[in-house]
């Protein structure tokens, strides 16, 4: 939390303050979003050693990082959306321009997660609730769109372009005879 404070807290001037707040919001929630899908990449791919290690950790974690996730994303679309609209009177709280439209549906998707991310309510919905949570495999695809159309020569876009790669061809890897054969 600590870190989250001093990153989002260290800016260079005030001028768009709440757009630079917002940016780095946004860049924390998708760096987060990588780390809470690495746990299934490396499971399905039976990984070892120190790939095992870090999934074990991040499991641990997982459902507080899932949600720090969402949160900086809801705080990212506020600094840039909401706050401009409604306090300083430019822009619409809705999506405007296309790249807008698919960080919107990453959020609308986040939601369920972000509802449904206590230990009650994993108990309660059992099966539903994993089934629910794949929700995690479209959301990582809609998130790269929404930055491959700003820039796609972006870090934070490649970064994210390659989670949902190496999430898709664990899930194809899962379930093809490759994957089954090895115990
Ligand atoms: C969980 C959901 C979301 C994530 C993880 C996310 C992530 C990001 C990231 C990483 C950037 C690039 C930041 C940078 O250039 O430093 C960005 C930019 C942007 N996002 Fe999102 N986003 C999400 C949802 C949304 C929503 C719902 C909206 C508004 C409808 C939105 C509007 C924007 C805008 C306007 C920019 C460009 C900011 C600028 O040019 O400075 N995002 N987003």
């Amino acid at each position: 939390m600590i870190v989250v404070i001093i990153f989002l807290g260290v800016q260079p001037s005030f001028a768009p303050y709440w757009t630079e707040t917002g940016d780095k919001a946004g860049t924390l929630s998708a760096l987060l979003l990588l780390v809470v899908i690495y746990p299934g990449i490396s499971r399905r791919f039976k990984l070892k050693g120190i790939f095992l290690d870090a999934q074990i950790i991040i499991q641990t974690f997982r459902k507080e990082l899932g949600i720090s996730m969402y949160l900086l994303g809801v705080c990212h679309y506020f600094l840039l959306k909401v706050f401009p609209a409604t306090i300083l009177g430019f822009g619409s709280v809705i999506a405007t321009r296309p790249f807008e439209f698919f960080g919107t549906l990453t959020l609308l998707l986040g939601l369920p997660l972000f509802l449904t991310s206590s230990d009650w309510t994993k108990q309660v919905l059992k099966k539903n609730w994993t089934k629910l949570h794949k929700l995690v495999y479209i959301m990582i695809g809609l998130l790269f769109f929404h930055l491959f159309l700003q820039s796609p020569t972006e870090l934070s876009t490649i970064l994210v372009g390659l989670g949902a790669l190496t999430e898709t061809a664990s899930l194809v890897y899962k379930h093809t005879t490759v994957g089954k054969k090895i115990v």
